[in-house]
């Protein structure tokens, strides 16, 4: 099966007058290399309805698997004032592919297993401490989702539920290779290099160090992730981790959606 990777589409703002939508670029990619599933890690659009509408359009015009985890931008209430983000996740689960609480088996000997995953600070720097991390706010910089999502619990009491919820669907698995999927960073391996004067800071919420114990644990052969815009791919202890983000239009290296859509979808055969 050849299952394409990709993450951080950002459809609504990656639009632009005359060019393609990136949604419509990736259902043509997914037809032309012929691909038996897709996974979208997360950041589809800043709205529910929006990020939903193109899951739909992709796995009714694709015919194939389309999975999915929300991201964060997912998870955003700026265009559609929802506070309770609970309220969001629920409704990203009423689409087939969401893995949210659903493992899905893509055959007798795969199985992906995801939900967004959240931060912990973990990734952050040690020059900061605990309480500054949680004010979200440095450097004249407001970390948006203290604005726009709204879990009624802590960054760390967020992650905790995640991690646990994972780590009870891993440990039901028994029998298949897995697929281990979050929006969220799992690996210190894909933040933002140091030194860097703002993400020294901000690397704090980027994801967590405890997921990629998680790989090590329940022997997970790949992970997938995005959040942080980069495209990387990196090996540990028998875990291929996959960053494969499209990011934004000013972070693109061509032109043509067409192109950039290429240069960034991974394709593993399974
Ligand atoms: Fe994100």
């Amino acid at each position: 099966m050849k299952i394409g990777i990709i993450s951080d589409l950002h459809v609504d703002l990656n639009e632009l007058p005359g060019e393609p939508l990136v949604e419509d670029a990736l259902l043509d990619q997914a037809v032309r290399q012929k691909l038996d599933g897709l996974i979208i890690a997360g950041d589809i659009s800043n709205d529910v309805n929006r990020s939903l509408s193109v899951l739909e359009m992709l796995k009714k015009e694709s015919g194939i698997p389309v999975l999915f985890v929300p991201g964060n931008h997912d998870y955003w209430s700026k265009d559609n004032g929802i506070t309770d983000t609970w309220n969001i996740y629920r409704q990203f689960q009423s689409f087939e592919g969401c893995l949210s609480e659903r493992p899905y088996q893509l055959n007798q000997d795969w199985a992906v297993i995801g939900n967004s995953g959240w931060y912990d600070y973990t990734m952050g720097e040690p020059e900061y401490t605990f309480d500054q991390f949680e004010r979200m706010h440095a450097m004249d910089r407001t970390w948006q989702d203290s604005i726009y999502v709204r879990w009624g619990m802590s960054n760390r009491d967020i992650h905790r539920y995640f991690y646990d919820r994972m780590e009870r669907e891993l440990a039901e698995i028994s029998n298949s290779s897995v697929i281990m999927v979050t929006h969220m960073l799992a690996h210190p391996y894909f933040k933002v290099p140091m030194p860097h004067p703002q993400w020294s800071y901000f690397n704090a919420f980027l994801g967590s160090r405890d997921y990629a114990e998680l790989y090590r644990k329940y022997g997970v052969r790949y992970g997938i992730m995005g959040h942080v815009h980069y495209r990387k791919r990196y090996m540990e202890l028998g875990t291929e981790m996959i960053c494969a983000c499209l990011g934004y239009r000013k972070e693109w290296h061509h032109v043509s959606v067409t192109e950039e859509l290429c240069d960034c979808l991974q394709v593993i055969d399974i």
